[in-house]
């Protein structure tokens, strides 16, 4: 058999082992790990580099309707043209169900929007906003079945909160159907009551967006979702957990022998909530306003702690940009009134790996192993693509990032490729670096440039089975 091609002399690293081998790709595939392979019909020299796995991010927004007035700065061609810069072959974005429409239609919309526009493999999660009857007894078990078996619902935010009673329904469709409910944990009155309250003291900078969602706020939700989730005996996953509060209520339920499983992202190891106060409290603090908010050192320090600990299966970079410097963006007429108005979520596809590899693995924290499990290989098994996805073995698609662990780059907007306008973490230092990405054994982006074409990527069907 002669291979198609042969990367030789790197080090390989799985979520569980590392080895120095050479890998052997044919058809896309990975069909062997040796000492040495020679006789490939191409060869990569990784030499001094490692071989990892590609990134799978599993929460991403691309091309997301996100109300009258705003665009997101990123759609599938922009978005995923980033994320293979950044190391990444999968992402899992979401097909958002607008109130008042059918789930299948929506999700048609969002493949209309990717097919023929993707630089990498994609799937998708379902953001149920209208559990009507026909959603819960027909559309989502269909879907589930149909390869999107995970969906995300919201305990805030105008137009996509479900009341409790929603929630519990639609656990209990998950339950039934072996799908996975991703929870965005933040209590919507008391955030609705502290934006009131914030506005009538004239407190309406970008800054006051952190200070109308405490800790406590998504903590109280992080309890109720994981009550819930008890009530009705099934699994989920609590997304974007940004500090101590919400960590602690995670730890208890595993303590009682739940289920429950939960994400970080970059913005909660590297902001905090003073970048919202941008240049004395201008707008430039629109730049980090996401949710939940960054917190402070504290918190950061208990989301390494957590991710040290095991709390963390996935790091995701909830990717969700808006350009600044745009009436459409975080800076339009109505975002300049009040904190209130301004776009929740930044962007963070390209960024996310590099962050957790250099404060992960490069300072210490973190074993190349974890990174791999926190950066892929989680991501395949919690969401239904592994082992085609997030592994480097035989058999597994040749999805695989060569990373320099040495190479010093300071992030900066022109490296991320994305359609945003600014990145939050411009100026970071890193200390590793993903040098070349390959998609199913074919080279995509290569020394910061991207060599792929859009339409690279494919659609994954997902299925049910969860093997963590
Ligand atoms: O602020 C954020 N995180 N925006 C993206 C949507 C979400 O809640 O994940
Ligand atoms: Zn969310
Ligand atoms: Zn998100």
């Amino acid at each position: 058999m002669t291979l198609d091609l042969a990367i030789r002399g790197g080090t390989v690293a799985t979520a569980s082992d590392t080895t120095r081998c050479d890998v052997g790709i044919k058809d896309g595939r990975i069909v062997q790990l040796a000492d040495t392979i020679e006789g490939a019909a191409r060869e990569i020299d990784a030499t001094g580099m490692l071989v990892l796995p590609g990134g799978i991010d599993s929460h991403v927004h691309l091309d997301q309707s996100s109300g009258p007035g705003i665009k997101m700065a990123d759609d599938f061609e922009s978005g995923t043209r980033s994320a293979a810069i950044g190391g990444n072959t999968t992402v899992i974005p979401f097909a958002v169900q607008p109130r008042g429409h059918s789930l299948t239609e929506s999700v048609a919309n969002y493949h209309t929007k990717a097919e023929g526009n993707c630089f990498v493999d994609y799937g998708f999660h379902l953001i149920i906003t209208d559990p009507t009857p026909a959603v819960l007894g027909q559309e989502l078990p269909a879907l589930v079945l149909d390869g999107y078996p995970s969906f995300k619902v919201f305990m805030t935010y105008d137009g996509l909160a479900l009341t409790d009673r929603q929630l519990l329904e639609v656990f209990s469709v998950a339950k039934e159907h072996g799908a996975l409910a991703m929870v965005h944990a933040e209590g919507y009155d008391s955030i609705k009551f502290m934006v009131d309250r914030l506005e009538r003291e004239g407190k309406t900078a970008p800054y006051y967006h952190g200070v109308s969602r405490p800790g406590l706020v998504e903590r109280e939700a992080t309890h109720r979702a994981i009550s819930h989730a008890e009530l009705i005996g099934v699994p989920i996953m609590i997304v974007h957990v940004s500090g101590r509060e919400a960590v602690e209520q995670i730890q208890w339920a595993r303590q009682k022998g739940l289920t429950i499983y939960a994400e970080t992202c970059p913005q909660y190891l590297v902001l905090t909530a003073d970048d919202l106060k941008g240049l004395n409290m201008d707008m430039s603090g629109a730049k980090y306003v996401c949710s939940p908010p960054p917190r402070d050192a504290t918190n950061q320090s208990a989301i390494w702690q957590a991710l040290q600990q095991g709390v963390f299966q996935t790091f995701s970079s909830d990717h969700c940009p808006f350009r600044y410097d745009d009436d459409a963006g975080k800076t339009g007429p109505k975002a300049r009134t009040s904190f209130r108005w301004v776009p929740n979520g930044i962007p963070g596809v390209a960024a996310r790996l590099p962050i957790l590899f250099s404060e992960g693995v490069s300072k210490g924290r973190i074993s190349l192993n974890e990174f791999v499990a926190l950066s892929a290989t989680n991501h395949a098994k919690m969401y239904g693509l592994y082992p085609q996805k997030g592994s480097i073995m035989v058999g597994a698609d040749a999805d695989i990032a060569i990373w320099d662990p040495k190479k010093r780059v300071t992030i900066t907007q022109d490296l991320m490729l994305d359609g945003c306008d600014y990145t939050p973490y411009e100026g970071i230092e890193v200390v590793g670096w993903p040098i070349t990405t390959l998609l199913r054994g074919k080279v995509i982006a290569d020394k910061g440039a991207i060599v792929g074409k859009k339409g690279d990527g494919a659609f994954l069907k997902r299925d049910v089975t969860r093997p963590i």
